[in-house]
């Protein structure tokens, strides 16, 4: 039987050094916080319980992930290390048994790939550790190992000695302890370091001690292991996980003309055959069927669906809109709330108005619908099937267009109903 799992998440540090208001924990990344990209991970692995250690703006982190499932917050107090903070979890899953993994809630690019190496590689061990040999070991514990090559410990480098900071493996902070042996393993922390911390990695020295072995695997690229401590590594994190959500869309046959002015959040779904031209940004919950076009300059928001063969062009903006298959809104437009049919023309300069000042309201374009330049419609409002709108018209809130209605002038008013037959030739 595979043994059970339980995930513990290290989010209850200050994160002073982003110097911003909100916790650093809920810093965006490319649609999700920086914890809900790290729990994503870890998600896949199909845990029986996950832990998320709290306590600096413990209620905003906490409503922020409220809508995970499974997720216990466990309130750290004053947080006063990884070890104490492990300790509470531990307290929190009470007899469990299985594996526990540690990882931290500022640490957004790990793989499931990579943890469930670690997983394996614990085997009958206390505890399997990921290490790393990044280019850049400042502020990181170092790894000590006998001439064997044996593991000895870990040694943060304020507590290092100037020959120790030469030392280029790195503890990740990624862990797969047996949850038997670290509970006792926790009690016997003492915060007799420079920190004045309980470290969670003096229970490595402590299994060691105790003649068993740790075993260690290396992360499989540096980037994995990427913990965001300030804005400026939160922009390099955003680049490693753009690149990674663009390169699985190109796998999936989307053309991507210029994918480094081209951002895409996590989770949308594109069809293969779809070109997305420079500069386009595609907000997180939107959904783009095949052999659409969009960009250059284009901005799709949040609930917003583009059907089959659907084009958005240059400076046109959509949020939460569903554009039928086929449609078109080519160049200087606002989409906000509407539902356009399919084969539908929506003129340059469109505006729809969906919003009174207090609440935002509905658009409806049907089948066919030819929307004139520089119109504007407040909503809410409806435009039947084949109606048609004249160049700058205006079109009132609460007003129904019936089907091959034409309409025109500020305000717009009914000039004549269109003849199908002329219809038919236009398209
Ligand atoms: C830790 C490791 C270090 C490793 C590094 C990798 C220890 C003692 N050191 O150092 O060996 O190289 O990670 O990134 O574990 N946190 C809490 N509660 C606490 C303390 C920390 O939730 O009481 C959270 C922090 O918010 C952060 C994470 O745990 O997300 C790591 O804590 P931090 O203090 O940054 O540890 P490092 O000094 O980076
Ligand atoms: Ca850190």
């Amino acid at each position: 039987m595979p043994r059970s799992l339980a995930v513990v998440c290290l989010a209850a540090g200050l994160g002073k050094r982003t110097k911003v208001s909100i916790p650093k924990v809920l810093l965006p990344l490319c649609g999700r916080t920086l914890a809900g990209s790290a729990l994503d991970v870890t998600d896949a692995l199909l845990p029986d319980r996950t832990i998320v250690l709290v306590h600096h703006q413990a209620d905003k982190v906490q409503r922020a992930l409220a809508n995970r499932t499974s997720v216990t917050f466990v309130d750290q107090g004053k947080p006063m290390g990884t070890g104490h903070a492990v300790k509470a979890a531990m307290h929190a899953l009470g007899d469990f048994d299985g594996d526990v993994l540690v990882i931290y809630g500022d640490c957004p690019l790990m793989t499931t790939a990579t943890l469930s190496a670690l997983r394996l590689a614990r085997g009958t061990a206390p505890c399997a550790m990921l290490t790393a040999y990044p280019s850049d070991t400042d502020g990181l514990g170092r790894i000590l190992r006998d001439e064997a090559g044996r593991l000895l410990g870990i040694r943060e480098a304020k507590d290092c000695s100037k020959d120790q900071l030469l030392i280029d493996e790195i503890n990740a902070g990624f862990y797969c302890f047996d949850a038997r042996a670290l509970g006792p393993a926790l009690q016997t922390l003492k915060p007799n370091n420079a920190q004045g911390e309980y470290y969670l990695t003096d229970v490595i020295a402590q299994f060691v001690a105790e003649g068993r072995d740790v075993a260690t695997i290396e992360a499989e690229a540096d980037d994995e292991i990427l913990g965001v401590n300030s804005l400026a590594d939160l922009a390099v994190a955003r680049l490693v996980m753009q690149e990674r959500i663009l390169m699985e869309h190109l796998h999936n046959g989307v053309i991507i003309t210029d994918p480094s002015t081209t951002f895409i959040d996590h989770g949308v779904k594109i069809g293969a055959d779809t070109r997305i031209l420079p500069c386009t940004v595609i907000g997180v919950g939107c959904t783009i069927g095949k052999h659409c076009e969009v960009g250059p300059f284009a901005h799709l928001r949040a609930g917003t669906v583009l059907e089959d063969g659907a084009e958005i062009g240059n400076f046109v903006e959509a949020k939460k809109t569903l554009v039928g298959a086929g449609s078109k809104a080519k160049h200087l437009t606002y989409l906000g709330d509407t539902v356009i049919g399919k084969n539908a023309n929506i003129g340059a300069g469109t505006i729809t108005a969906n919003y009174d000042g207090v609440n935002k309201h509905e658009t409806r374009i049907g089948d066919r619908v030819f929307i004139g330049s520089g119109t504007v419609i407040v909503a809410p409002s409806q435009l039947g099937a084949d109606s048609m709108t004249g160049a700058g018209a205006v079109v009132k809130p609460n007003t129904l267009i019936g089907d091959r209605e034409v309409w025109v002038g500020v305000p717009a008013r009914l000039k004549k109903t269109r003849d199908l037959r002329s219809i038919k030739e236009h398209s």
